[in-house]
């Protein structure tokens, strides 16, 4: 008999069983096929760092993850077409006790204001700074033009970049290539 192809799958509402690499983790799990991939992070695994802010329409970048080290809009994706890729989310980045740049950026600069456009900021920021170690302001307007932030607070977000940079720059290759890995 032949095997259903995902159109026909997604058509019936069947099941599928992923795996991904999750913030160095790797998962297998049955997922509705329907389900988009921001609800199997925030849903099925729990990581509810990953916003939701526009309805799900890939307007506001609050849902942004690092998929195969680009910045992808978790809304806009079904979690099927996430099977074998690997995946960061803001949880991904360091710990209350051992923030990571980008985190200590955003908290000495004020970059973070009602907080809610603030984990897609960041991995935007951190998918920035992984190819372009000394971005000028100019380049992370770019960077994060898929970002909205309805507190408008753009300017603290930007410093917090930079102090991101500056502190990364200041690291040993090797501690910089730890933290810019996932
Ligand atoms: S929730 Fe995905 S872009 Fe707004
Ligand atoms: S800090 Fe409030 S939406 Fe950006």
């Amino acid at each position: 008999m032949n095997q259903l192809n995902d159109v026909q799958r997604i058509s019936m509402g069947g099941k599928k069983t992923i795996h991904v690499r999750v913030n160095g983790k790797i998962i297998e799990k049955e997922v509705p096929i329907r389900m988009l991939l921001v609800d199997f992070l925030r849903e099925e695994l729990g990581l509810t760092g990953t916003h939701v802010g526009c309805s799900v329409e890939g307007r506001c970048g609050a849902c942004t993850i690092a998929l195969n080290g680009e910045n992808v809009k978790s809304c806009l994706q079904l979690a099927v077409q996430a099977d074998g890729t690997n995946i960061m989310t803001v949880e991904g980045l360091g710990t209350v006790e051992s923030l990571h740049p980008i985190q200590e950026g955003f908290w000495e600069k004020h970059g973070l204001q009602c907080g809610f456009c603030t984990p897609g900021m960041m991995i935007s920021a951190y998918n920035l700074l992984k190819v372009n170690p000394h971005p000028s302001t100019d380049e992370i307007r770019e960077a994060l033009v898929g970002n909205l932030c309805r507190c408008t607070g753009y300017e603290h977000i930007i410093e917090a970049v930079k102090y991101a940079a500056d502190t990364l720059a200041s690291m040993s290759k090797e501690e910089r290539d730890k933290l810019l890995t996932y």
